[in-house]
């Protein structure tokens, strides 16, 4: 077992490089497995999620070529050695639900699925995914195995594509409906489709790769199916998380750090809500340098949203920004019913924050009517004192660390894989920004139950059954 141990009270200054997306590249790893063409990418992150991806791959039949000095990666899948998805990797990522859509335009065989994991951060359901891909003509049912159950998917008469309307702009549910559209015979429009930046960078891809998609104002995607594939060179766009992960532990610990490579046209609405505080920004000819500048202020109203809204995943780390700011401020979480459990931690360390059931903010969201937590009210300026800390999830994992590197004591984090699978190299790179910390491996004394507690709360709070379509 791997934890950080984290002596807080230094300002981080200096520059990093920001690492490619790790919600695109996972993506675009499965795209690539539409065709038989080699794919090289570049700016690929050294994450654990891309770890997992590329095992998926690997199983069904991808030769790799991963260089990650240069972070160049060669991926090419001539042929499909099988379709079916070790059960080994149920729960492990949100990919093996992506391999659904691209596997069904590649091959008429049955095609088998583990069940996903991801962040235990509210129900997180895949009815969209299903009830788009059996629009196209798929037959999908999930059925109990011995251990996990698993996704069976068949199309052994082709896709035809067709008017998909998403009831909720799901990233995941666009993203798979795009990948099986590829193939699918004719015209595929996906209505209220999700178009976050990592959405565009897949469809820049497909289109090298063959396929003609537009994206229309109203979030209408349109997908003609493509008939010749060809071999594709991608750069993956920054990492957006990233990015304002580092911004914000930057300006909370009252430093300077210089983002390399990070794309101002993606970080928009996180620049008006930073400016809004008064947390200082420069956008540079290669990438935005983020400083304190001023007391932090509070007194801010925060919806986090699909895009171009205030991303969901900012959200923790701007929660602890918040916590060292002067006044009362609102966060109203719309995206997860559950994604506020790590506040709980926050206060333990000294934090001012009180949940709601209640939309607190502008509008009504789709939990306004469910007893889920998902408003908080923080008041700040708060000093936070050091604690043992264990990580429920990725996002959170960087907002704890952000809390420890404000505290003059040294703290403990445990559960760091958490952070491996979606951020490269951190700690070189807060070593390199000044901070204290390190990573210590120690023997494993007894399991950590953490997670399972947490997966019996999310399953009994969210209460959501995923409804499973029958063939
Ligand atoms: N939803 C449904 N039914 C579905 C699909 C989604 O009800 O079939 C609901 C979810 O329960 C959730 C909302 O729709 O309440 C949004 O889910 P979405 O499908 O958009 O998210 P995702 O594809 O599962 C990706 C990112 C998340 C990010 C969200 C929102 C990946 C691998 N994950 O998840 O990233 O928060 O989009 O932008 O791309 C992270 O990187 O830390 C992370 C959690």
């Amino acid at each position: 077992m791997d934890v950080l141990k984290i002596r807080g009270g230094k300002p981080l200054q200096g520059t990093i490089q920001a690492a490619g997306a790790k919600n695109a590249m996972t993506k675009l790893l499965v795209a690539s497995l539409l065709s038989d063409k080699k794919c090289t990418f570049y700016n690929v992150p050294n994450i654990g999620d891309v770890e997992i991806t590329l095992n998926l791959c690997r199983e069904i039949g991808s030769e790799i070529k991963w260089d990650k000095k240069n972070k160049t990666l060669e991926i090419v899948t001539h042929e499909l050695k099988t379709s079916y998805v070790p059960q080994r990797y149920s729960g492990s990522n949100r990919i093996p639900i992506l391999m659904i859509g691209a596997l069904l335009g590649r091959t008429d065989q049955d095609i088998i699925v583990p069940t996903i994991g991801g962040d235990l951060i509210g129900a997180r359901p895949v009815d969209l995914h299903i009830h788009a891909l059996q629009k196209l003509g798929a037959r999908i049912e999930y059925r109990e195995m011995k251990k996990e159950g698993a996704y069976f998917a068949q199309a052994h008469h082709g896709l035809k594509g067709s008017i998909i309307s998403l009831n909720y702009p799901s990233v995941g549910a666009t993203e798979n409906t795009i990948l099986a559209a590829v193939r699918a015979k004719g015209t595929t429009l996906i209505k209220n489709a999700a178009i976050e930046p990592e959405i565009i960078d897949l469809i820049l891809f497909l289109q090298k790769l063959g396929a003609n998609i537009m994206v229309d104002v109203d979030r209408t995607i349109c997908i003609q199916q493509a008939n010749r594939f060809h071999e594709v060179e991608h750069t993956v766009m920054a990492d957006r998380n990233e990015v304002a992960s580092y911004a914000m532990a930057a300006i909370a610990t009252k430093g300077r750090v210089f983002v390399e490579g990070a794309e101002h046209l993606h970080m928009i609405a996180f620049l008006n809500k930073l400016r809004e505080i008064g947390g200082g920004f420069h956008v540079k000819k290669n990438g935005i340098e983020f400083y304190f500048e001023e007391e932090i202020r509070g007194g801010l109203h925060l919806e986090t949203d699909v895009h171009p809204g205030f991303m969901t995943d900012w959200q923790q780390p701007f929660v602890v920004l918040l916590t060292q700011a002067k006044g009362v401020s609102v966060i109203h979480e719309t995206v997860y019913e559950n994604r506020f459990g790590y506040t709980q931690m926050l206060k333990e360390m000294g934090a001012d924050i009180e949940l709601f059931t209640q939309c607190l903010g502008g509008k009504s969201c789709r939990f306004a009517s469910s007893d889920h937590h998902h408003s908080l009210v923080v008041k700040g300026p708060t000093p936070l004192k050091a604690k043992d800390i264990s990580i429920p999830d990725l996002r959170a994992g960087f907002a704890y660390v952000m809390a420890a590197l404000l505290t003059a004591e040294i703290s403990t984090i445990s559960n760091v894989e958490f952070l491996d699978r979606g951020y490269e190299d951190l700690v070189g790179k807060l070593v390199s920004l000044g901070a204290d910390i390190s990573r210590v491996h120690l023997p494993r004394k007894s399991p950590d139950k953490s997670k399972a507690a947490l997966h019996q709360l999310v399953a009994k709070s969210a209460e959501v059954d995923i409804p499973l379509p029958t063939v």
